[in-house]
């Protein structure tokens, strides 16, 4: 399939198109907002398209053309506001939404957050949590709004990001327990994960938490 990545110059992002690049099923798009970020890209004979999530419908639409799956895996980021976060993570994962299927694209995965499934756990006054709880209001309404699409859907929802090198191991559950163990994944297993959604369409219409663990991933993703 021909991949486009949404916030692919991002940590998630630069992995996923990497290993999409080295893909015998799949080529890639890597999908950016600034000039220096495709060239960086072209300079590694990869294919890359703006694509800005403040921007409109119609320009991600044009951003969308000859594209059969999107991933997203972009996001505001912890140094910004409630504002971005409403308008990206949120508002931004809508609109690209809306373009996929205004483009004919039927494939949809995004990366989505341990939790944002779980409204007690968005409290604004627990401080055991230092992320607002508009983030995982923003990123579960974007899922909602993904699972009521119409598209073929994924929602991947990793626990806490590590910038570590990938096991090719994980957990994969509706809904991970902590019992005791650190809920935390490497970004390159995250990247894995992606890839092998997007090998196997039984994960269509499937949305799960994503935590380090000891199940071969592709396995455990067949399994889902
Ligand atoms: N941090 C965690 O522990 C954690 C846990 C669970 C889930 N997540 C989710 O994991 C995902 C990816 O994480 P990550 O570490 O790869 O994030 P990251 O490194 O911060 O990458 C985010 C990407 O989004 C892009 N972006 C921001 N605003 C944009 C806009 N208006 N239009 C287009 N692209 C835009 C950024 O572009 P630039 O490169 O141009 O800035 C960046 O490339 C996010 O959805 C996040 O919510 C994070």
């Amino acid at each position: 399939m021909n991949v486009l990545v949404i916030g692919a110059n991002g940590q998630i992002g630069q992995i996923v198109v990497d290993k999409l690049k080295n893909h015998d099923a799949h080529d890639v798009v890597a999908g950016v907002r600034k000039e220096d970020q495709k060239k960086a890209f072209e300079n590694k004979d990869i294919k890359s398209t703006f694509i800005d999530l403040e921007g409109s419908i119609e320009d991600m639409e044009k951003a969308m053309e000859n594209v059969e799956a999107v991933v997203f895996s972009a996001g505001s980021g912890g140094d910004t506001g409630a504002d971005k976060t409403m308008m990206i993570d949120f508002d931004g994962a809508v609109k690209s939404i809306e373009a996929a299927k205004n483009a004919g694209i039927k494939r949809y995965i995004i990366v989505s957050a341990v939790n944002a499934d779980n409204r007690e756990y968005w409290s604004y006054n627990n401080e055991e949590i230092s992320i607002g709880g508009y983030y995982f209001a923003a990123k579960h309404y974007a899922d909602v709004w993904l699972k009521n699409s119409g598209l073929d859907y994924t929602i991947i929802r990793p626990t806490l990001l590590l910038n570590e090198q990938g096991t090719g191991k994980a957990e994969l559950a509706e809904n991970v327990k902590q019992e005791g163990k650190k809920l935390e994944i490497a970004r390159e297993d995250v990247a894995n994960i992606i890839v092998a959604s997007l090998d196997h369409d039984n994960t269509i219409g499937k949305s799960f938490d994503a935590t380090g663990g000891e199940d071969d991933i592709d396995e455990a993703v067949k399994k889902l």
